[in-house]
């Protein structure tokens, strides 16, 4: 019998309650200090495959590994007691078959220890996530602008512009719901055609430069604090810490050279010599 923590973290069967009901709030978050910050206000906490780009400062996701992810998913698991927390599969870590993807999608969840992980893709994906969720894995299909096909999209670019571009993808968030995924994260889909998606579907849409009226929104937290020189445009900036960041670093630094800085006795006061 395992010692349970006090606080319960929030269920898959609670975030897919959250369709056509209170907004999901969803931010992605990467180590433990950030995870401990947001947790009372997120109900899900996403450890995105961004990282690779975020904080390893690589051109796209496909370099990330599943080490990195695992890594990753347990500083988040560590500082965070309530929200549920989904891990990314990496690029090449769920494609070739059902099979190898049970198997690394098991390994992040036994190891980083989070409930539930998000792979990129519809139908062609359909397969492998009704595989991992009858076997215990819940799974969040990710649809639109799916960043692990960046070279073969030719881009970060809108989907879904024209509308002969919409059945194929109304048919893949059908496909992914058919399957067993518990929620459906639409990324730089045409506004229009998240929406008519959101009302086709019975599991809730988590928009990302979509639809205000997806059944949650997620962004890449170091966007909407304003660390990113280079954002999204549809990403909406609440805070300006790249500034705020620049500016204490620069009062250290002055600190340091102008030898203004706290000596030792202040902060391990030293019995007087007798
Ligand atoms: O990897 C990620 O951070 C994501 C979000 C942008 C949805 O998939």
């Amino acid at each position: 019998m395992s010692i349970q923590s006090q606080m319960r973290r929030i269920t898959v069967p609670e975030i897919r309650a959250h369709k056509d009901a209170k907004p999901i709030v969803c931010l992605t978050c990467y180590h433990a200090h950030t995870a401990k910050l947001l947790d009372r206000h997120v109900d899900l906490i996403l450890v995105g495959d961004t990282l690779g780009m975020v904080i390893h400062g690589m051109e796209t996701t496909l370099g990330v590994t599943v080490e990195m992810m695992i890594l990753h998913g347990q500083a988040v698991m560590r500082g965070s007691q309530r929200a549920l927390v989904v891990v990314d599969m990496p690029f090449g870590s769920y494609e070739e078959s059902p099979e190898v993807a049970f198997h690394n999608a098991s390994r992040i969840m036994k190891e980083a220890g989070c409930q539930a992980v998000k792979l990129e893709g519809g139908t062609r994906m359909a397969q492998t996530i009704r595989y991992l969720s009858q076997r215990g894995i819940p799974v969040i299909a990710h649809i639109g602008m799916t960043p692990q096909n960046v070279q073969v999209l030719g881009g970060f670019k809108t989907q879904g512009r024209t509308p002969a571009e919409w059945p194929a993808l109304e048919a893949d968030a059908k496909a992914v719901t058919e399957a067993g995924a518990f929620a459906l994260v639409l990324e730089a889909m045409a506004e229009p055609l998240a929406a008519r998606i959101t009302e086709l579907v019975a599991i809730p849409t988590i928009g990302i430069g979509a639809s205000p009226t997806c059944d949650g929104q997620v962004l890449v937290m170091e966007d909407m604090l304003g660390l990113n020189p280079n954002p999204p445009k549809f990403v909406r900036e609440y805070a300006q810490l790249g500034p705020v960041i620049a500016a204490a670093v620069e009062a250290y630094a002055r600190d340091v050279r102008e030898r203004r800085f706290p000596g030792s006795e202040n902060v391990y006061p030293m019995k007087k010599a007798q």
